[in-house]
């Protein structure tokens, strides 16, 4: 059995006004499509003000029953998961649902082993491995919670995701092959150990380079010594639906990452339901999502939507230039690739190489193809449904958040209009609408406004891990009854949603989420650093780049000095993906009379327009902007 699928217009409008008009029943009936081991009381009890949300109430599951166990009888020997390594000369490996099964349930007796129980915090800090699935699925199947940390992050940021979770665990590869690179992930976790992870008990190492790594006796397990002679069987736990099952950490526009949690059961039923609908999978399809799983796009479709929906999916190791552009085409030809699901920022990096990398493969496989992360400018748009789509499949483009757990504004396949640069409709079940800055609901399209959504969804955020308080604050205090997106939208007079961007102090670097507080707070940990203020800017392959302002001291004497500096402490806090592009010292920074950084002031210099500042005339400064401007030119 499988969740509604939707196959035309018609019957997409007729699942929406059904899942509007009656919620509770329209999402009763694709869960009852799942495996449970006690059904539920009551489909749905909601309050946005706590927020409080349950979804399934009484039920009881294990989501990897329903990504495994269901599958085995009918499609156990077809292909669960292919992995494609970093280097393209190395065989690919593929499991099939019934391999697949047998290395969860052995990871999940390994685990038990070491003394993993239920509710549990496990850190993940792996490259795009199988044993990163296998692990998180794992979890899943005893009831520990799992937390994934992007293997690019440094090692205090890593130490402080772990340290909010207080992970027992820490699993882990020696090294991470990434293009011509071999990064020492192992390393990084010895190091963030070192930063007051008290929690953390073992360290277990997946040997993925087989190079070197230093070892710590009474902490570090390898991996393959740990699962070898576990049986291949392992009970699956009996969740309730509203048990976490995994914590995931993102930006915001103030602090550090929050740790958002989303909850088994109407996270199960909406990741398959959106897989299914908008990739219009069909049973033997090859399936390929290009993210990490360190995001969420790798969480809810790379393993759980595809796996739910009993489909291939494709797990890649390296980078879409290496060994060269063609790489993505490659594997794309290799795989008999018919969905693939990638960022703009790849497509347009990828662009850049020019348009003969593509030729040089068959891609006429590919039936849909899909962008996810930020939105895509018409000319990347427009080059990926030509050379890549050859002008025949529709592009999804998919609006969502970490926060959402799954696709919230898309195409389904080729059965909706589609708008380059326009996300779409909404799917079945999502309530969106615009508001203005009073939070008036704009009725009536062909407006633009605040993105909220004002209903719940299955697969909504529950809370922020350990700080309920902050999850209210961010997310369903700006509006009454609304959860709010951060993201400003326009609706045209069809009723699509085009998605402008944050309208918080997130930026999007290729794809990434980014708090500019926190990057600012990296910077500031620079010793000749007073103060500094980060914006975001156009840039034309990241999407967004990272324009740093930053006021020095007085011993500051060579400046490509400093901004070396300043780089490396920004890849000590955070990693490299938070490096500014750009960094300008500057004598001050626009302020208002009440202290505050006037930041509509910092990007438009940033984007490079000086001219439109709007009244500048209340600032507590205002002569500080014509220097700011003269040095940003400079
Ligand atoms: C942005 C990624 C435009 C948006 C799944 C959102 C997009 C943030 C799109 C969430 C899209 C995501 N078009 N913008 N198709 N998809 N965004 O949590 O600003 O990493 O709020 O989740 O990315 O980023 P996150």
């Amino acid at each position: 059995m499988s969740t509604l699928k939707i196959n035309s217009l018609k019957a997409y409008r007729k699942a929406y006004q059904e899942s509007i008009k009656d919620p509770e029943a329209f999402w009763s009936r694709q869960a009852e499509t799942f495996v449970w081991k006690k059904k539920w009381k009551k489909t749905l009890d909601w309050d946005f003000q706590k927020p409080d949300v349950k979804w399934f109430i009484g039920g009881k599951l294990n989501i990897t029953e329903n990504c495994l166990d269901r599958h085995l009888a009918e499609r156990g020997g077809e292909t669960a998961l292919i992995w494609e390594p970093n280097d393209p000369s190395q065989k690919f490996k593929t499991y099939t649902y019934q391999a697949l099964y047998e290395a969860v349930c052995q990871c999940a007796n390994a685990l038990k082993a070491n003394g993993v129980k239920k509710g549990d915090r496990i850190c993940f800090y792996m490259p795009m491995v199988p044993e990163l699935t296998i692990g998180i699925l794992a979890c899943a199947r005893i009831g520990a919670i799992h937390s994934v940390v992007f293997a690019g992050f440094s090692a205090t940021a890593l130490a402080d995701r772990i340290k909010d979770a207080s992970c027992s665990m820490v699993i882990c590869s020696d090294y991470n092959a990434r293009g011509a690179k071999n990064i020492p992930v192992k390393a990084v976790v010895d190091e963030a150990l070192k930063m007051g992870c008290k929690s953390v008990k073992t360290v277990l190492v997946h040997q993925n380079t087989g190079e070197k790594v230093r070892w710590k006796k009474s902490r570090d397990k390898w991996w393959h010594e740990e699962l070898s002679r576990r049986r291949k069987t392992c009970k699956a736990t009996a969740m309730d639906a509203e048990d976490v099952l995994f914590i995931l950490y993102t930006s915001g526009s103030t602090g550090k990452p929050k740790g958002v949690v989303h909850t088994c059961g109407g996270y199960m039923v909406y990741t398959c339901f959106s897989f299914q609908n908008v990739f219009q999978y069909e049973q033997g399809d090859v399936y390929w999502c290009t993210a990490d799983i360190g995001w969420i796009t790798g969480h809810s479709y790379i393993v759980y939507g595809p796996l739910l929906a009993g489909a291939t999916t494709i797990m890649s190791e390296g980078v879409p230039t290496y060994p060269d552009a063609g790489r993505f085409w490659h594997i794309c030809e290799k795989h008999k690739v018919n969905q693939f699901y990638t960022a703009p920022t790849a497509i347009r990096a990828l662009m850049a190489q020019g348009d003969h990398w593509p030729t040089h493969y068959d891609l006429s496989e590919l039936k849909v193809l899909g962008t996810v992360g930020e939105p895509i400018n018409e000319e990347a748009w427009h080059w990926y449904n030509e050379k890549i789509g050859k002008g025949k499949c529709p592009i999804v483009d998919t609006w969502w958040q970490t926060e959402t757990g799954g696709i919230m504004i898309a195409g389904l396949g080729d059965i909706s209009p589609i708008k380059p640069t326009y996300a779409g409709l909404p799917l079945p079940g999502i309530q969106a609408c615009l508001v203005d800055a009073e939070g008036n609901e704009i009725t009536g399209n062909d407006q633009e406004g605040l993105l909220c959504i004002k209903f719940p969804w299955p697969s909504m955020i529950r809370t922020t891990y350990g700080d309920h308080e902050r999850c209210r604050n961010v997310y369903f205090s700006a509006f009454e009854d609304k959860y709010f997106t951060g993201d400003g939208a326009r609706r045209d007079k069809d009723g699509l949603y085009r998605i402008i961007g944050r309208v918080d102090d997130v930026i999007n670097v290729s794809g990434h989420r980014m708090g500019t507080a926190e990057v600012e707070n990296a910077i500031n940990e620079h010793p000749e650093v007073i103060e500094s203020a980060v914006v975001g800017y156009p840039h034309e392959i990241k999407g967004q780049g990272i324009y740093a302002y930053v006021i020095v001291n007085a011993a500051v004497k060579d400046e490509d000095r400093f901004r070396k500096e300043v780089l490396k402490v920004v890849t000590r806090e955070i990693g490299p993906i938070a490096k500014p592009d750009r960094i300008q010292l500057v004598s001050g920074l626009p302020k208002t009379r009440s202290g505050k950084i006037m930041r509509r002031i910092l990007r438009k210099i940033a984007s490079g327009d000086t001219k439109n500042l709007g009244d500048i005339s209340t600032l507590l400064n205002p002569e500080v902007v014509e220097a700011v401007k003269k040095g940003a030119l400079a």
